[in-house]
């Protein structure tokens, strides 16, 4: 371990980071080893870049921005059977999996737990977990099937999901056999001069890298491989916080697999010309997602011939990807966009620090990035009502949140 001290505190000593080893001395062999390994994994050029990146002024977009096709599923006529038809097809003949990312930290619903664990407060008390779960086991049954889960959690979350799992006997299905679960990246985050943070437990304090990270954390964990494995071709990707989620849409993968595309959404339409979501477009003329902040009054209001809105369909991380698509994704680095948290830390005097306002950077790829690499994609909006039930905030937002959540589902449900 001296040998590697030596190593480290001079790869430290480059980065400006030496701070790390302040309380290595106070901290047990195991930790001393954890600490040390964290260091070498750690991208340092990429900390730096990205710590440049916060310094920087947000451009102006000067990207071309037009309005990306879609199909509406009610209104395919013929077709929608045509569709639906190859779509069962290829669900009977089992190429589908479904990965639900639940790796998120959850801060806007301020619940104390990995969310998919939380209680949207129905009669039977079920976690969004069992809700989802319901779904799959709903759906394998309809095409004689099982579907393969697979779920991404995040360091912070992984135990304690793994411990809810088996508590509830995997809802019925069996692990490593038909679910499985991987845990996403993380890096490290960092305070306004650039200083990486250490946590509580005297370790680097590392954030998910964002759900954009599933590309790679699905290479890196081997999941395509065991997807391959077992036959699998289509997946669909999702949150693990809307309760209306339908994963398994053969009118989706119909279209998918008619079109030859190598990635399918769905989205909904957007609530109102201002309703603070991501919409579907072409940047540059590649697919792409656009926030609701980077385009004008004039652009979010325009419509089509028919009265439809041009930016109108919103994302809803909703997507079915082809194994290859998740293959090819995962080889390449997406940006990553910067959000400032509150993080608790230990200072240079080994004080715990608890702000009471942000104070560090975290750093996180998202998802809808990766789809400027495809030369082709399908949009497909379903109806908002059926399909994206969100819990995003507490309660007293009275948006996205339990109390509107159940609400839909029951009505959906009829219970
Ligand atoms: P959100 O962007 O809504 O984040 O994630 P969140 O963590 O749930 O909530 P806030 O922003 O902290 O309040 C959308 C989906 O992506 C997953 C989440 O678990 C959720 O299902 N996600 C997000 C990850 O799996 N990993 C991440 O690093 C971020």
């Amino acid at each position: 371990m001296e040998q590697n001290l030596e190593e480290i505190k001079a790869l430290l000593k480059k980065y400006n980071q030496e701070h790390l080893l302040n309380s290595y001395d106070l901290l047990d062999n195991n930790k001393k080893r954890e600490l040390l390994n964290q260091i070498k994994t750690i991208d340092f050029e990429l900390i730096s870049h990205l710590y440049d990146t916060t310094k920087q002024k947000k451009q102006n977009c000067s990207d071309e921005i037009t309005p990306m096709e879609y199909l509406d599923k009610y209104k395919l006529g013929d077709k929608y059977k045509y569709y639906e038809n190859i779509g069962k097809e290829a669900i009977k003949e089992g190429k589908l999996a479904a990965v639900t990312m639940a790796g998120g930290q959850g801060t806007r619903l301020g619940y104390n737990g990995p969310k998919g664990t939380y209680d949207i407060g129905l009669d039977s008390h079920k976690s969004l977990f069992e809700l989802l779960c319901d779904e799959l086991k709903e759906q394998g049954k309809k095409y004689g099937v099982t579907i393969p889960w697979f779920i991404m959690t995040s360091r912070e979350n992984n135990k304690q999901t793994l411990e809810f799992f088996e508590k509830n006997k995997f809802f019925g299905y069996q692990k490593d056999k038909n679910i499985f679960f991987f845990i996403q990246g993380e890096l490290p985050m960092i305070d306004t001069e650039g200083k990486i943070l250490i946590g509580e437990d005297g370790l680097i304090k590392m954030a998910a890298d964002g759900h954009g990270g599933i590309y790679e954390s699905l290479v890196k964990t081997g999941m395509v491989e065991k997807m391959k494995q077992l036959g699998i071709e289509w997946v669909f990707i999702g949150g693990v916080d809307n309760c209306l989620v339908k994963m398994v849409d053969p009118v989706l993968m119909g279209v998918a697999i008619d079109k030859s595309v190598t990635v399918a959404c769905k989205s909904v339409v957007k609530a109102n010309p201002h309703e603070k979501v991501g919409v579907f477009c072409k940047r540059n003329g590649r697919p792409n997602v656009i926030e609701y902040s980077e385009i004008t009054d004039e652009m979010a209001e325009a419509k089509d011939k028919d009265g439809e809105l041009l930016y109108g369909e919103s994302h809803i991380l909703c997507n079915l990807f082809s194994v290859e698509a998740i293959e090819r994704m995962g080889s390449e680095p997406l940006p990553y966009h910067i959000a400032y948290k509150k993080a608790k830390y230990i200072d240079k005097n080994g004080d715990l620090v608890v702000p009471d306002s942000p104070n560090a950077y975290k750093f996180e790829a998202f998802l809808f990035d990766a789809f400027g690499e495809v030369d082709d994609m399908a949009v497909l909006r379903v109806k908002r009502e059926e399909e994206f039930a969100p819990v995003k905030n507490a309660d007293d937002v009275g948006v996205d949140c339990p109390k509107t959540a159940r609400e839909l589902y029951k009505k959906f449900y009829n219970i």
